[in-house]
């Protein structure tokens, strides 16, 4: 018994250098890998966005409230993507208006974040689905691409 349970510790302490060594912070990552790496995140909400919208206005909240959290979680993980040494490179549309206005940027996205999670309480007793949305979701998205992010 005594003997399984070392076998366990191993294994157990096996996966965890395992993970740790998986999921490297992004101070380790390269440029490369951190503009791709947001971009990817701005197209993954993007698209869950444009599903909160079908779902919500299907009426099926419980699905909607799930995406919601989920895009207000990525917000989150954004605020850790964009270094100093990521302004340029990788067709990446950042301006340079971000690292001019840091705070201010990251106040954007934290917003945003942080109204994802009123629209999740709010949007099933909301009179006006799509102008809820509009509101707390896309108005975050055109705020911010209009000082941060280049025309395309
Ligand atoms: C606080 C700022 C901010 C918010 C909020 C924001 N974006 Fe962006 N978004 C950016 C920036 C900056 C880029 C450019 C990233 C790059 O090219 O390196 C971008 C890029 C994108 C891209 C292009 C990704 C690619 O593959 O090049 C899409 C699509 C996008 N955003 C959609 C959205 C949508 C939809 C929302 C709202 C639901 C949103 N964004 C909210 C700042 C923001």
């Amino acid at each position: 018994m005594v003997k399984y349970n070392i076998i366990k510790l191993k294994y157990i302490f096996f996966i965890l250098v395992l993970i740790t060594f998986s999921f490297p912070a992004n101070s380790e990552l390269s440029v490369e890998e951190i503009i791709k790496g947001r971009k990817a995140l701005f197209s993954k909400n993007y698209s869950t966005a444009k599903k909160v919208q079908t779902y919500a206005s299907k009426g099926d909240f419980e699905k909607t409230k799930s995406l919601i959290l989920e895009m207000s979680k990525n917000y989150k993980s954004l605020l850790e993507y964009f270094p100093e040494n990521t302004k340029e490179g990788f067709k990446t549309e950042a301006l340079p208006a971000i690292w001019e206005n840091k705070d201010e940027f990251n106040n954007l996205m934290i917003k945003s974040s942080n109204d994802m999670i009123e629209l999740a309480s709010i949007i099933e007793s909301s009179d006006d689905v799509k102008d809820t949305l509009g509101k707390l979701m896309w108005g975050n998205c055109k705020a911010c691409h209009n000082k941060y992010r280049a025309a395309h």
